[in-house]
């Protein structure tokens, strides 16, 4: 019953074989080859471990994309080598994303010292062909190759969209690898359209050679992985030094899937009136994941219970967001501000007829005060998740898959309207 029913083999490669599940259409089966390279005992050992370790980066690294709002075509872990994906076709250009300059790099660009830093990110893309080495490739060579997949051209909106993922992608990466104290040095990665929806999506693998890794401030965890690459022949402490690589990284892969900070929002509201709009914003902080409690309370009637249920959740130690929410005169915010160090967001619930007049409330405050105004519910959530994404990487990731999805949309939306209009 676990293997479903493998069809045809679609495609082979040095790592992969690529099998059509007849009961899934438009889904594959990627299964890893590792294991039958594996020659003796000793070195079947050692192939294990790296097929395992492999097995956890790529299943980990993808469940962090997927969660924070990145499309790939990685559906699920179907065993220890083996995986679910979305049946692509592959576009045949490695992107490859550099924050410090370091190997190939340092031999096409002679001059520029290994630590170079890049802000912004550098791009490379090379064709991949064997043959001539998977040569660099520039834009142009890209768009002038004209290619088709699965029906879909591959012109600038494509290249465009696969240059900007490939950034937003490192830079989800970089931070979840920064809460280990770990430097994310370049990475590569491939992208396919999906046969069924003619998507551009991340496809391929992310595994242990997918990128370079610098454990910040260790540089003999580096040089391991130096070893490792400059590694001709097998000696017994080499594979050690490899091995201690390889388990450093699979202890730590797991742990970019916990949060490093768990916060909450309150809303506090004057009156069960703008419960709607308080539910806006408490499903709106759902979907970055941050719990919200809302509360009912009056800074003007009940000024005494207001600051009571302010201890409360001061008295906890949980890192707290406050929003406020009262119409007409917005004394709640201004109240909670003068009197908490959390960050305090009013978002009052404006009125056609007074609003222009109320909204003076929560803007023209005391010294001292350093609240913030948001208009709407969903901006109030967005904002206390930028708060706390400060902290928390998988809340940053969110923010920043959301960014690169917007940016998606507006791009394919113009590319739809241009289509139309010609
Ligand atoms: N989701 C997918 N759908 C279809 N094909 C895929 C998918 N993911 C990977 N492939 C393709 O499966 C093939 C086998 O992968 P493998 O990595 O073993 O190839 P390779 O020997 O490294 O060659 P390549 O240089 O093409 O990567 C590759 O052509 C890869 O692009
Ligand atoms: C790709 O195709 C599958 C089914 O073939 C579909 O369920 C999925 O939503 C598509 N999109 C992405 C981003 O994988
Ligand atoms: C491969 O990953 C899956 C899902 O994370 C896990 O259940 C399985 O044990 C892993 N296999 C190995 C060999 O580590
Ligand atoms: C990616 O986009 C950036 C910014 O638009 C551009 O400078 C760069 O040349 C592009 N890189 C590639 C490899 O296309
Ligand atoms: C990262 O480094 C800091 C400062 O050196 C240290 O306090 C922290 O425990 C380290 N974290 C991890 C996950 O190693
Ligand atoms: C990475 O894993 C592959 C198997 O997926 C293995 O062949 C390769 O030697 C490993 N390389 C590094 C640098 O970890
Ligand atoms: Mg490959």
């Amino acid at each position: 019953h676990k293997t479903g029913i493998l069809g045809q083999k679609l495609n082979e490669g040095k790592t992969k074989q690529i099998f059509e599940l007849v009961d899934q259409p438009g889904l594959v089966l990627v299964q890893s080859k590792d294991q039958i390279t594996a020659g003796n005992a000793v070195r079947k050992d050692q192939m294990e471990g790296k097929a395992a370790i492999a097995n956890k980066t790529t299943s980990c690294v993808f469940k962090l994309l997927q969660e924070a709002g990145i499309k790939t075509a990685f559906v699920k872990q179907h065993s220890d080598t083996a995986f679910i994906a979305a049946h692509c076709e592959m576009i045949p250009i490695e992107w490859v994303c550099r924050r410090v300059a370091t190997g190939s790099f340092l031999k096409r660009n002679p001059g520029v010292k290994e630590g170079y830093r890049f802000s912004p990110l550098k791009m490379e893309m090379f064709f991949k062909d064997d043959a001539n080495n998977d040569p660099q490739w520039s834009e142009e060579q890209l768009l002038e190759a004209k290619f088709s997949l699965a029906g879909l051209s591959i012109g600038q909106c494509e290249v465009d969209i696969m240059n900007r993922s490939t950034v937003a992608i490192f830079e989800i990466l970089e931070k979840a690898w920064a809460t280990q104290n770990c430097t994310l040095v370049d990475m590569k990665i491939e992208f396919g359209v999906n046969v069924t929806t003619k998507e551009v999506v991340l496809a391929d693998v992310i595994d242990n050679d997918s990128w370079r890794l610098w454990p910040a401030g260790d540089r003999s965890q580096q040089k391991d992985k130096q070893v490792y690459r400059d590694l001709k022949e097998v000696t017994p402490e080499a594979m050690q030094m490899v091995k201690r690589n390889f388990e450093w990284v699979s202890e730590r892969v797991k742990l970019l899937l916990e949060p490093q900070a768990s916060g909450r929002v309150v809303v506090l509201m004057g009156s069960t009136s703008d419960m709607a709009h308080c539910e806006k914003i408490k499903k709106a902080c759902a979907s970055y994941g941050i719990p919200c409690t809302l509360r009912v309370t009056s800074a003007h009637k009940g000024p005494d219970e207001t600051l009571r249920i302010k201890a409360g959740y001061e008295g906890d130690g949980v890192p707290t967001v406050f929003v406020a929410v009262a119409g007409r005169s917005n004394g709640l915010g201004p109240v909670m501000s003068g009197n908490t160090a959390y960050p305090v967001i009013n978002c009052p619930p404006l009125t056609p007829d007074w609003g222009a007049q109320d909204v003076w409330s929560s803007l023209r405050m005391p010294s001292g005060l350093g609240c913030s105004t948001v208009l709407s519910p969903e901006a109030a959530a967005q904002f206390a998740a930028q708060i706390f994404g400060l902290s928390d990487h998988l809340v940053w990731c969110k923010l920043r898959a959301s960014m690169l999805n917007t940016w998606v949309s507006l791009k394919l939306a113009d590319k739809k309207l241009q289509a139309c209009s010609l």
